[in-house]
């Protein structure tokens, strides 16, 4: 994981320029900047405890709570994993709210408890980050497309774009203004509807802490980790793919689909394995992340190479 200096630091006045800079050949600053995107990554200084002996529906063991929540990508704190915990413990997931709005009948603001109370149940699902990491989670949560559903969705609405809240005073992450904050991810509206699709309110039974995305964050299991999007403050219903983050900074690395791929590698990168957190040898990736009999007929007649 490489710090990043202060030097490479874009102010906002040239901002622009990199960005389109950055369109061009070779992206290195956006390389150098998503490098904890890149292999290596070493393994976490966390005490491996054995879980709770349970498994997702593959047979394999659930990742410990110590470790899901001590190794994080949360770039609006650190781009260092080991350090997300420490740093997000001050940030404020009490009182929240999220607006729901866009092309829908019935825009509306939510409450956690409103949230809480669209349903709790619980999700074993493996989480596959681009970084070829993984681990597997014990989510609670509802389907998304309930949400979806009580705002009745119009019919010119074709994509779902979701933003992180945008707080720099509590994430100091946020003041770093080369990334064109706030987090922005989206999906296309039935991908959003899927029932696979998971609003995340806790883990482990208990409400997400900071660090994983509390209080409620997107999880959506067949594609790379950076689309389920963390501290969701607004959700809207649009016309257009939306441009995420890593989009607006890397096209060329990142696209809108993500879809978990071992036969489309990263341009730094194999995809064709990973290194499950607490595992010493790597294993497979799995196409879908395993969720192909689910998802597959999602992109049936797409080219999955040109659409990455
Ligand atoms: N959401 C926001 N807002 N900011 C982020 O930096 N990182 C993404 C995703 N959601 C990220 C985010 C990435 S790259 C991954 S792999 C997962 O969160 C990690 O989730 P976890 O830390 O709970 O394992």
């Amino acid at each position: 994981m490489r710090k990043i200096p202060s030097s490479e630091i874009t102010p906002e006045h040239t901002y622009l320029s990199r960005r389109a800079f950055l369109g061009g050949a070779g992206a290195l600053s956006a390389a150098a900047l998503l490098a904890a995107c890149g292999g290596g990554t070493p393994a976490p200084a966390v005490t491996p405890r054995p879980a709770d002996g349970r498994t997702d529906d593959l047979g394999d063991p659930l990742n410990s709570l110590e470790q899901i929540s001590n190794y994080n990508n949360y770039y609006e704190f650190t781009t260092d994993k080991e350090g997300v915990a420490r740093l997000a413990q001050q940030f404020q997931t009490s009182p929240w709210e999220v607006q729901v709005g866009g092309m829908v009948g019935k825009p509306r603001t939510f409450g956690l408890e409103d949230l809480l109370a669209l349903g709790q149940e619980e999700r074993i699902y493996r989480l596959r980050c681009v970084e070829a990491w993984s681990m597997v989670i014990p989510w609670s949560g509802f389907p998304l497309g309930r949400l979806l559903a009580a705002v009745e969705p119009q019919a010119g609405a074709k994509y779902v774009r979701f933003e992180t809240v945008y707080r720099p005073e509590e994430m100091p992450g946020q003041r770093d203004r080369f990334y064109p904050w706030p987090y922005v991810e989206g999906l296309r509206l039935d991908e959003a509807m899927h029932d696979l699709t998971l609003l995340a309110t806790g883990l482990y039974g208990q409400g997400l802490a900071p660090q994983n995305g509390g209080p409620v964050r997107l999880v959506v299991p067949w594609k790379y980790g950076f689309k389920s999007i963390k501290a969701i403050a607004k959700i809207d219903l649009v016309a257009e793919a939306p441009t995420s983050l890593w989009m607006a900074l890397a096209p060329n690395e990142y696209g809108f689909y993500a879809n978990v791929n071992p036969e489309v590698d990263h341009p730094r990168w194999s995809q064709a394995s990973e290194r499950r957190i607490g595992e010493l040898r790597r294993r497979p990736t799995l196409p879908f992340n395993g969720y192909a009999d689910e998802v597959a007929a999602l992109y049936a007649g797409m080219d999955l190479r040109e659409h990455y």
